[in-house]
């Protein structure tokens, strides 16, 4: 869902990881999961600060759901926002869970470098850059024919 609350804090500091921590659990308990009952809440902080969540919806045809976070950044795109500084992504697994593999491409398209959080909700916490979690990316610069 997108909304308005900015925040003027950088990325990474305490201050703003709290709120996308509360913004992605927001989130998560929206999700539609029926399928897998795997609930994911995103919350991705933008470079002009607003903060944009996302979640899973599933579909009767497995293959059309849609993950947290592409839902967060498809929302985000929508709002006008093209470049990004962190998720922060919620589950109510026992440990902190990595964005898959389409979601790790589709961030790589607008913010190569992103900070990605993965949370737990007895607080436990993984940290990442998007450069980490997905090293020779095909990028857009991979379009070049020159
Ligand atoms: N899921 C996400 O929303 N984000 C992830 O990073 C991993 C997986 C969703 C997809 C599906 O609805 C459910 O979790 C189980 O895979």
């Amino acid at each position: 869902m997108a909304t308005d609350a900015r925040i003027g804090s950088p990325a990474g500091d305490e201050r703003t990881l709290t709120l996308l921590r509360e913004r992605a659990f927001a989130a998560m308990e929206r999700a539609y999961a029926p399928y897998s009952n795997f609930r994911v809440g995103a919350a991705l902080l933008a470079s002009d600060g607003s903060v944009t969540e996302g979640c899973n919806v599933e579909n009767a045809a497995y293959p059309a759901g849609i993950c947290a976070e592409r839902s967060a950044v498809a929302s985000a795109v929508a709002r006008g926002n093209r470049s990004f500084e962190a998720v922060l992504i919620a589950t109510e697994a026992d440990d902190p869970t990595p964005p898959c593999g389409m979601c790790r491409q589709f961030i790589e398209e607008f913010s190569p470098h992103l900070l990605v959080v993965s949370v737990t909700r007895d607080g436990r916490e993984a940290r990442w850059t998007l450069d980490e979690l997905l090293p020779k990316a095909f990028t857009p610069h991979s379009l070049d024919r020159r």
